[in-house]
């Protein structure tokens, strides 16, 4: 084993002789001692044992079940396309193996394997934290901070910025599996402009094409496709279709030929394309891993890209496999047998297990491979990098393409270092109240990492939503990045307008005000990106109260807000911890603004089905706009500013094009707001730095004893 410090807060451990992902971006070289009390145990699998205090808290692990704290569950990681999210499975698609152990030590740990790795966080023994490794090749690395964040942040600095998509992205988004043909697609955008619900996107997803088959479409279904493109932008909507990992295996099919042709599949044990059945049927999975195949992949977007198409979803790409033909012949032998057998229970289990499990079975897993450096590596041990590298394929591709041009991307498997190429969401999830709640849990262990551009499938993807738990959902993931409503093919329709009057004004309501937020989420948004920083954060990133420690279902949202949102149905209010006085506004219609100053403690906080409770920090600023029908119509000359102060509040309001990377040079603007309270009045300080777009701050100060001033200032 080779110990080598890569800064001054991380330590690298080699076992053996790893594959490497290209999650960590940063390295370097120098030496260190271990001095944390993380001992390894086994050298063969690779076993670290941790024993936890009972007070400590775990955090992290991204894309996983149960709450912020991880304490008490086990977790492996190995991306799984399992749609039945409930609290016993232990993977869901993403592999995310950073965790933050914060107690008497607080430090983090990042295991960069791409296989199995299984998280026991006091599962088995209530005392200790294990990890085990499937294998004995793998770099662990440690990585100290003195504060919460600032582990976050020194994890964030090794594995390289975050994606951040085109500025309308972080619009509202309409999304079902599927709109079948254009005529539907055009109908569900006419519906947003008659109710005047904003929307930015419609979703394309698998019907698009044609039997399946990626990078073309139904000529039938989405006739002279391009000039729809070009129409429903015209409208205001951009169309963003779904590509999947498997290939269709179809003679004269280009995708499939030109794969064949350059051995860009994965093989099985004698060489041949890799054999599995998905939505086309039989498909050939391309070999991501080979930057060959990467490069072929992404170049294909070009095709949709040159009808007018700028995001896509990639999806499917855990790989999922419904079936194989030797699991599919397994089955129906095992059948066969049965057949007029008197079955004992044990038998007929067997027998229903070897059709259940047909799908995304580990035989299967176990039987293909990848070419790496020339030599093949068996499937399993590196499944975890797969979507992340059809997606790096995506991403690659485009910066080809179209070089700076900012597109929307996300995936729904992932690996870390994913989240330099593009979003995630968190994929089929239920229109259950309970994954209200595991979306609140979920988004700040998706910000420890990497994962800023994330939500999950608002309204709940299977099962059917009542209006309420779209309310309530919208009403929280107006907060969320990427804000996108789903749902399932034969569930209830649950666009906004699919309910009775009153649910619809509430949802518009909701969307509207995500619209009037934007200013605030997309400054917020990119400062994290760019500073390496979350923009979701449990309280006790920010509060040492102890109280702070336990609330797992409020959130802070960038650097002014704290959020309280409803996940019980029925419910018209909740209790709320405050961990300091702050200014809230129940927002209803955001153009109605009233503030109540709440005082630190504990409160039972009336929420009206209408209402969305909004909290801004002391001493902190929350800037609005107006909502407009899309992003790209939003008019942000008049901005107001709403703030809390006691003594002085400080904040940095950050914009730039929206569409190029142009920010990565230093191409962006910056408003320095300074407001501090003097005896009866307020001194503000503005400095605009470059930005030339707003015209005129209106400030709405709120003083501790809830006095509000309000006046404007030209810039
Ligand atoms: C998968 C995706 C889902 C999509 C469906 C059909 O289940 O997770 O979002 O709608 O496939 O493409």
């Amino acid at each position: 084993m080779i110990i080598y410090e890569i800064n001054k807060d991380v330590i690298k451990y080699r076992f053996g002789n790893p594959i490497c992902t290209d999650a960590v971006v940063k390295e370097g070289i120098e030496i260190k001692n271990n001095d944390l009390a993380f001992k390894i145990c086994e050298e063969e699998n690779i076993k670290l044992r941790y024993k936890m205090n009972p007070d400590d808290t775990i955090y992290g692990l991204g894309e996983n079940q149960r709450g912020i704290n991880k304490r008490g569950g086990i977790y492996e990681s190995f991306c799984s396309d399992d749609p039945l999210h409930t609290p016993d499975k232990k993977s869901l698609y993403g592999a995310h193996n950073f965790l933050i152990i914060d107690g008497s030590e607080r430090f983090g740990v990042f295991v960069d394997y791409p296989g199995k790795v299984t998280f026991d966080i006091g599962f088995t023994n209530k005392d200790f934290l294990e990890i085990y490794v499937d294998d004995c090749n793998a770099d662990i690395y440690i990585i100290k901070g003195n504060e919460l964040r600032d582990i976050v942040k020194n994890f964030l600095n090794i594995i390289g910025e975050g994606y951040v998509p085109p500025k309308w992205a972080f619009g509202y988004q309409q999304c079902r599996w599927s709109y079948v043909n254009s005529t539907e697609v055009e109908e569900i955008a006419n519906n947003f402009l008659k109710h005047d619900i904003p929307c930015d996107t419609i979703y394309l997803d698998i019907d698009y094409m044609e039997d399946f088959k990626d990078f073309t479409v139904s000529k039938e279904r989405f006739p002279n496709f391009k000039n729809f493109v070009q129409k429903m932008k015209e409208k205001g909507f951009r169309l963003i279709p779904i590509i999947d990992a498997g290939v269709k295996i179809e003679k004269n099919y280009t995708v499939y030929e030109e794969g064949i042709k350059n051995n860009f599949f994965c093989v099985d044990k004698n060489g041949a394309p890799f054999v599995a059945a998905v939505w086309p049927g039989r498909v050939h999975f391309p070999d991501f891993l080979n930057p060959d195949v990467r490069r072929w992949f992404g170049r294909k977007y070009k095709v949709l890209i040159e009808c007018g198409i700028e995001g896509f979803w990639n999806d499917m790409n855990e790989p999922a496999i419904f079936y194989t033909d030797r699991g599919l012949k397994n089955a129906i032998e095992h059948a066969k047998k049965s057949e007029d057998e008197n079955l004992d229970i044990y038998t007929f289990f067997s027998l229903k297990d070897s059709f259940v499990n047909l799908s995304n079975s580990i035989n299967d897993y176990k039987s293909f491979y990848h070419r790496i450096d020339g030599e093949f590596v068996n499937h399993y041990k590196v499944h975890n990098l797969y979507g992340y590298n059809m997606t790096r394929a995506a991403a690659e591709g485009f910066e080809e393409i179209a070089p700076n041009k900012r597109f929307l991307l996300f995936s729904r498997s992932s690996y870390i270092g994913m989240h330099r190429y593009s979003g995630i969401w968190t994929g089929d999830n239920h229109s259950w109240w309970e994954h209200i709640l595991l979306n609140i849990k979920m988004m700040p262990s998706l910000n420890m990492c990497g994962f800023l551009y994330s939500g999950a499938d608002t309204g709940g993807f299977n099962g059917d939503a009542n209006a309420q738990l779209i309310i309530r959902w919208s009403q929280f993931s107006l907060f969320t990045p990427l804000f996108r409503n789903h749902s399932a093919m034969g569930t209830r329709n649950q666009e906004p307008f699919s309910f009775d009057k009153d649910s619809i004004n509430i949802i518009k309501s909701a969307i509207n005000l995500r619209y009037a937020l934007i200013p605030y989420i997309y400054s917020e948004y990119m400062k994290a990106i760019i500073n390496k920083d979350m923009y979701f954060l449990p309280l006790s990133f920010i509060y040492d109260d102890n109280m702070s420690k336990k609330v797992e279902d409020q959130l802070l949202v960038g650097d002014s807000l704290m959020i309280s949102p409803i996940y019980e149905e029925n419910a018209q209010g909740r209790y709320v911890y405050l961990p300091e006085d702050m200014l809230l506004w129940k927002v209803d219609d955001y153009k109605n603004r009233s503030y109540q100053v709440v005082r630190k403690g504990h409160m039972y906080l009336d929420v009206s089905f209408r209402e969305v409770p909004i909290f801004i920090r002391k001493n902190k600023m929350l800037v609005l706009g107006k909502a407009s029908k899309n992003v790209e119509s939003l008019d942000n000359e008049e901005l107001y500013v709403i703030a809390f102060v006691t003594d002085k509040a400080k904040y940095i309001y950050y914009d730039d094009d929206g569409k190029s990377y142009d920010y990565k040079k230093g191409n962006y603007s910056e408003i320095f707001i300074e407001i501090e309270k003097s005896d009866k009045d307020y001194h503000i300080r503005i400095d605009n730095r470059g930005n030339e777009a707003v015209k005129k701050l209106h400030f709405e100060i709120v003083d501790i004893n809830g006095n509000l001033v309000k006046l404007t200032k030209a810039l």
